[in-house]
């Protein structure tokens, strides 16, 4: 496995895998792997013959109070899972290399970037659309891989390459969860003991409103209502949001016809914590 820092480095490689006719895959993340990304990762070598791994803390999608600082980094551990997972190469760039001293170009999106996470953090998706945007002209993949836990975003670059005939299909990943039900995250390291407990009431919310829609139900109205109420049972939890949306347009609907998305963010104690699921 091989590791770089350098732009011109990554397009070395895949220049000399592409004229050996292989094809590439690329799994962009943030670090702290987790089992998560690893399943990306072990399906990215699956479909392809060479693999690439990004891994950069984008300050560009964290707001003002966001988490950028704190956010966990562990490069050691994150180049086992990569050398595990049979990756072949790691970028890991610095933020110098990503934006230089002057960087005036952004990628932006309107309407489905306005919603759920958008509604709370509201330059987000304009920095993963900027950075996402540069690791495919880095990288040039042929296909790149992103996971269902963070739906709006999956739906997002997926709206964003077809918008911009990038050439790349975009691959969505099921969830990781833990035994106990928690959705796999880097951010899951913030809880204490009790948080950690409370947070498995994101997937048992979304569980009740599941079984409410299997069993019938159609009004949004009342499915929100079901899982908020569940997880206002927990204490120590603050909504951020519960939406039920269609999928992939993530447009708002009255009533539920398949398929759709329901996904919520929710804050124990001080972590915000999403999750949710696809009914196609
Ligand atoms: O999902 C993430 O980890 C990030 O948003 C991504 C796609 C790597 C862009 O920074």
């Amino acid at each position: 496995m091989e590791f770089t820092k350098k732009i011109d480095e990554v397009r070395k490689f895949v220049r000399q895998w592409k004229k050996e006719g292989l094809s590439v895959g690329f799994v962009p993340t943030m670090g702290y792997l987790h089992d998560g990304h690893k399943s990306l990762i072990e399906k990215a070598v699956k479909d392809n013959d060479k693999v690439v791994v990004s891994i950069f803390v984008n300050p560009m999608q964290f707001g003002e109070n966001e988490d950028f600082n704190d956010y966990p980094r562990d490069i050691e551990h994150d180049k086992k899972i990569c050398f595990d997972a049979k990756a072949d190469l790691i970028f890991n760039p610095d933020a110098s290399e990503m934006y230089g001293d002057n960087f005036y170009t952004f990628v932006d999106m309107n309407i489905i970037t306005k919603g759920l996470c958008g509604k709370s953090r509201p330059i987000h998706f304009r920095g993963v659309c900027t950075v996402v945007s540069k690791l495919f002209n880095i990288v040039n993949p042929d296909k790149a891989y992103f996971g269902q836990k963070d739906a709006q975003q999956l739906a997002v670059i997926k709206k964003m390459t077809e918008d911009l005939n990038m050439n790349i299909d975009i691959i969505g990943c099921p969830i990781i969860r833990e035994d106990d039900g928690l959705a796999k995250s880097s951010r899951n390291v913030y809880l204490n003991n009790e948080d950690r407990k409370a947070a498995t009431v994101l997937n048992k919310s979304l569980n009740i409103g599941k079984i409410s829609i299997n069993g019938g139900e159609k009004s949004v109205e009342k499915v929100k209502k079901i899982i908020e109420n569940e997880i206002l049972k927990e204490k120590n939890t603050k909504i951020d949001y519960v939406e039920i949306v269609k999928w992939p347009n993530l447009e708002p609907i009255d009533v539920i016809e398949k398929p759709i998305l329901a996904a919520i963010a929710v804050y124990i104690g001080k972590t915000r914590l999403i999750d949710n699921f696809i009914l196609e």
